[in-house]
């Protein structure tokens, strides 16, 4: 937010945008990738140094983090 950026998500179907709604952690409209985890509430989600945090399209998927054994 302190960025300007206000769309942090899009809907599934119609891909329209969403940002802070509620800012409780009930909503759901502030979901985006968190270090390639998709659907975490960022209104309630605690910020540290080097969070990777991308705008999720729809109903997100995994990233996979690079260097990583499977
Ligand atoms: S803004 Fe509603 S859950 Fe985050």
């Amino acid at each position: 937010m302190n960025a300007g950026i206000r769309s942090f998500r899009t809907t599934p179907k119609r891909k329209e945008k969403r940002g802070i709604f509620c800012t409780i952690g009930r909503c759901t409209d502030c979901m985006m990738i968190v270090d390639g985890v998709p659907n975490t509430r960022t209104c309630v989600a605690i910020v540290r140094d080097g969070m990777q945090v991308k705008t999720q399209e729809g109903l997100g998927s995994f990233e996979e983090k690079k260097g990583e054994d499977k």
